[in-house]
């Protein structure tokens, strides 16, 4: 692996390691992919101003997210079917986040149960990601097995209500291989449930997710998810983090899915410092989203996010060799953060916040 210096040429190797149509599942934007496009090329709005002669020996990674200490702000964001990209799945990624001190937050799609998730990693303090069913008592089961195995926070995803079309995926009639299963849900699924052709996903979540869904009744998912706090990810509007604040969110994620929902969407590191600004001292707020380099999470954390989630990156990295092809990964994103915080005169990410700015 140590040929594989960037994050991009992991996801060159892991082209080759994996079958086209997994490798267009995880790859794809909706629609045109302008959303996704802009996620990585909205960076670019941004410049940092170093500063000179700072002691930059030893500069801090050591983060406080939701209470809990990590070795950094890089974090694993929730994706889907880690089984497609490598048989460690899940579990692999999983060990690699526990063996690293990297917050990793479980998918409810994953193929792997969220039980064997938590007991493949047992002294982490990973995050359950969950999304909201029409079957409200089938979700709350999702969110107290969740409280059970011990994961420290439920992340509700608020920006699919539909899935966004990703053009591949129809095309390749994209479904899961015999022999793996969204592991959480199998229990539910209808027997009579036709997911019928075109992408198994987008009539999976056509038929059970519940587009209805409003902010009162995040009010009271937030009471049932109790003690464990409620995330709200996928949020790029102001307006959505006052809401979500208001109903007793204790963190807003700024998130458009990786741009594989609504195309022509705000990038999230341009709609980032907006939020930041309104949720205040109330909370604490993340973004994922074309994160590419540690630069990319410098820039991010200069504009107010606590911690910097990353989606396609890891999958790249389990794709091409499992629990220590996710662990090159984050090492290469953390070895390339310190290095950016060393440049730019950071002792920590909150001195970033003084070096970062929107280019004229
Ligand atoms: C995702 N994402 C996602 N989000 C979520 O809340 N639940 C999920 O199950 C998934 N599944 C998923 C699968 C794949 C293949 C991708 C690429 C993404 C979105 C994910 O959490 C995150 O928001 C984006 O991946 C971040 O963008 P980058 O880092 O992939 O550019
Ligand atoms: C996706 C769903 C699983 O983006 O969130 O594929």
């Amino acid at each position: 692996m140590h040929d594989l210096v960037t994050i991009d040429d992991f996801e060159a190797r892991a082209r080759e390691r994996i079958s086209k149509q997994a490798y267009d599942y995880f790859r794809s934007g909706a629609d045109t992919e302008l959303t996704l496009r802009r996620n990585v090329e909205s960076f670019a709005h941004f410049e940092i101003v170093h500063r000179a002669f700072v002691d930059v020996a030893a500069p801090k990674l050591v983060t406080k997210i939701l209470g809990e200490e990590y070795a950094s702000p890089i974090a694993i964001a929730p994706t889907a079917y880690h089984l497609l990209a490598h048989e460690e799945g899940e579990c692999g990624t999983a060990r690699a986040a526990e063996s690293s001190r990297t917050l990793y937050v479980a998918s409810t799609l994953a193929t792997t149960s969220l039980e064997d998730v938590a007991k493949a990693a047992p002294h982490a303090a990973n995050w359950f990601q969950l999304y909201v069913h029409r079957d409200r008592s089938f979700t709350m089961r999702l969110a107290e097995r969740a409280k059970a195995a011990g994961y420290r926070a439920i992340v509700v995803t608020a920006d699919t209500p539909v899935l966004g079309r990703r053009v591949a995926d129809v095309r390749n009639g994209f479904a899961l291989p015999e022999g793996l299963a969204m592991q959480n849900l199998v229990e539910s699924l209808p027997p009579d449930l036709d997911l019928g052709k075109g992408s198994e996903l987008a009539r999976y979540v056509a038929a059970r997710h519940d587009p209805s869904f409003s902010w009162k009744d995040f009010s009271e998912l937030v009471r049932a998810c109790a003690p464990l706090p409620v995330v709200v990810k996928g949020i790029v509007s102001k307006e959505d983090a006052a809401h979500a604040m208001g109903a007793g969110a204790s963190a807003i994620w700024v998130s458009n899915h990786g741009g594989r929902q609504l195309d022509f969407g705000v990038a999230t590191i341009d709609a980032l410092a907006g939020v930041v600004e309104e949720v205040g001292d109330r909370g604490e707020v993340y973004v994922d989203g074309g994160v590419r380099s540690g630069t990319h999470a410098l820039i991010a954390l200069g504009l107010g996010a606590r911690a910097v989630f990353v989606g396609r990156p890891i999958l790249w990295g389990l794709a091409t060799s499992g629990a220590p092809g996710v662990s090159r990964v984050l090492e290469i994103l953390n070895t390339e953060l310190l290095r950016a915080m060393q440049l730019a005169g950071c002792k920590s990410a909150a001195d970033a916040r003084a070096i970062v700015r929107r280019r004229a």
